[in-house]
């Protein structure tokens, strides 16, 4: 089996593909105004191409694949596309993260396709928060889609909540409370700084020690220590509780020596790391069929260290994009 190190001997496995760079939501920390649009402004890869690509990072040792956007479900043919990638040999993790809202149609076509699990990001379980946080968004249709992921067994279901002070901190017992009775796994996301962002950050950010005192007022949390070793997420537990609580600081600690990941931006470039502007651009090998194992390669080859500096002393982060193009 083929293995993709980077120079600092960590090994790449996990590609995160963008399928589409617009979404069906406005969350306003997520996507800058002007970038409202319905539809892809810098042209999305053709399903054929997405296919190659995974296929030849699989040929250098990705085994691991997320899709992500934008929102992926608003791709007419994200069922087709998951099933073309389920179906290239050696990729037996392929998972999908998700804002839920086309989930209640979708779940049991995509588990059926070949999808393994959704993370499905939410913010608030309040209809009106909701609403505000996503300029528009209907609460409803998303819990419907949780509901339909776990009948379509895409499990485990992780739901993503990116915690803001003032605006939905008041919602982290809630959230962390379905963990007691509901196998779902609800992960508390440290707000980062986007590029032309960094007032609202400051504004709103909130630690991860000050989430887990939210969470800490309901009962004690003890550590999973098998589950801290995969992943940017530490897992806890509520005692007798059926689902668990994770944290992801990517602000106030980094886990950079342990990335494993490459992302897929929706145009087609490779970007070695989240925080930094390099990107590999495939488009000119697709064009002419050429090779695109040897660009997995200098990927790896280009994988910064870490994000030099804390994201939150940088400031803007992402290089030129927003996390709308890059699919977090
Ligand atoms: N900080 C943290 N998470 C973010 N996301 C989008 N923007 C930010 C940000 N500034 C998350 C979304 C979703 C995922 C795609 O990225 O909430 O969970
Ligand atoms: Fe869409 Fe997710 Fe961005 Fe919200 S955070 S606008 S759901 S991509």
């Amino acid at each position: 089996m083929c293995a993709l190190l980077d120079p600092f001997g960590r090994k790449l496995e996990y590609l995160r593909v963008s399928v589409v760079d617009s979404c069906n939501l406005r969350c306003f920390y997520c996507r800058p105004s002007h970038a409202c649009r319905p539809h892809s402004v810098r042209g999305e890869m053709t399903r054929e191409d997405l296919v190659r690509v995974v296929t030849a990072g699989q040929a250098v040792g990705i085994r691991k694949v997320r899709l992500t956007g934008g929102e992926p479900l608003i791709r007419r043919d994200i069922v087709e596309l998951v099933r073309d990638i389920a179906q290239i040999p050696g990729i037996d993790d392929l998972s999908l993260t998700t804002n839920g809202t086309l989930l209640e149609k979708l779940a049991a076509p995509l588990s059926a396709a070949g999808l393994k699990r959704v993370n499905i990001s939410l913010d608030s379980l309040e209809d009106r928060n909701f609403e505000q946080i996503t300029c528009g968004g209907k609460l409803q249709s998303i819990l419907d889609g949780i509901d339909a992921a776990f009948a379509a067994r895409l499990t485990p279901v992780k739901l993503n909540m990116v915690v803001m002070k003032g605006l939905n901190e008041h919602e982290v017992e809630n959230f962390a409370r379905l963990t007691i009775e509901r196998d779902i796994q609800v992960r508390f996301i440290e707000y980062m700084p986007m590029l032309g962002q960094e007032e609202t950050w400051q504004r709103y950010y909130l630690s991860f020690q000050e989430i887990m005192a939210l969470c800490k007022k309901i009962a004690p949390l003890q550590l999973l220590p098998e589950e801290t070793l995969s992943g940017p997420a530490r897992y806890f537990r509520f005692q007798g509780a059926v689902g668990t609580v994770g944290f992801v600081t990517p602000v106030s600690q980094h886990f950079c020596a342990d990335c494993n990941r490459l992302r897929l931006t929706a145009d087609g470039k490779i970007k070695p790391c989240l925080f930094a502007a390099d990107e590999i651009d495939l488009r000119p090998a697709l064009a002419v069929g050429a090779d695109l194992k040897p660009l997995f390669t200098e990927a790896a080859a280009r994988k910064p260290a870490n994000s030099e500096t804390s994201p939150a002393a940088r400031g803007a982060t992402c290089g030129p994009l927003g996390m709308v193009e890059i699919g977090g």
